[in-house]
């Protein structure tokens, strides 16, 4: 059988004012401190393949335009809907009010391991990623309704937040779509 690889054009993607006005999967990623600027860019460009609703970018993670953003977000500033908060616990007043079911993506006791969630196709959900030394802060942690948590097998205590974000984002895309 013939795998020749597609070209660009073939791929059919939408443009940037068709992605702004395609149905989106009803989550809100937030950002709880992230230091990396290519995480964060990465992210966007995650976010924009599973067409999330908006990324909340608070505290000291760093705002568009910016190059080191851009060198790995690829344009994907222009398609996902981003807005800044100084105090991440702002934000998730904010969405829950907006009736959205605050999540944090993170190991804690008493998380629910991701393969074990069912989310409801009627809800909606801010998914919520750390620092990537401290993780999700404590103040944060307080706030929320649960905790999903990637089972790992291996050595390493953590992935790497982008992982987590593709990994999880996928997984609620092929739950809810
Ligand atoms: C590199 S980790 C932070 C590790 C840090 N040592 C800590 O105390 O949490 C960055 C972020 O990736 C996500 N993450 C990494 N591994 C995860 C896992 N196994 N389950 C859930 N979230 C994870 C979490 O959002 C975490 O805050």
């Amino acid at each position: 059988m013939d795998h020749r690889k597609l070209k660009l054009d073939e791929l059919n993607r939408a443009s940037v004012s068709e992605f702004k006005a395609q149905d989106k999967l009803p989550v809100v990623v937030v950002l709880d401190n992230v230091r990396s600027m290519h995480n964060i860019g990465s992210i966007f460009r995650t976010s924009d393949g599973f067409a999330v609703e908006k990324i909340c970018l608070c505290g000291i993670t760093a705002q568009p335009p910016h190059r080191e953003i851009e060198k790995t977000a690829l344009g994907a500033t222009q398609s996902v809907k981003w807005d800044h908060y100084v105090n991440p616990l702002e934000a998730i007043e904010h969405l829950r009010n907006e009736g959205y079911k605050i999540i944090a993506i993170e190991q804690a006791e008493n998380s629910i391991m991701l393969n074990d969630f069912i989310p409801t196709k009627t809800e909606k959900y801010a998914l919520i990623f750390g620092n990537e030394v401290n993780g999700v802060s404590d103040e944060v942690m307080q706030m929320i309704d649960s905790c999903i948590e990637i089972p790992q097998f291996g050595t390493k205590h953590s992935f790497n937040i982008v992982v987590s974000a593709g990994i999880v984002l996928w997984d609620f895309f092929s739950k809810i779509v």
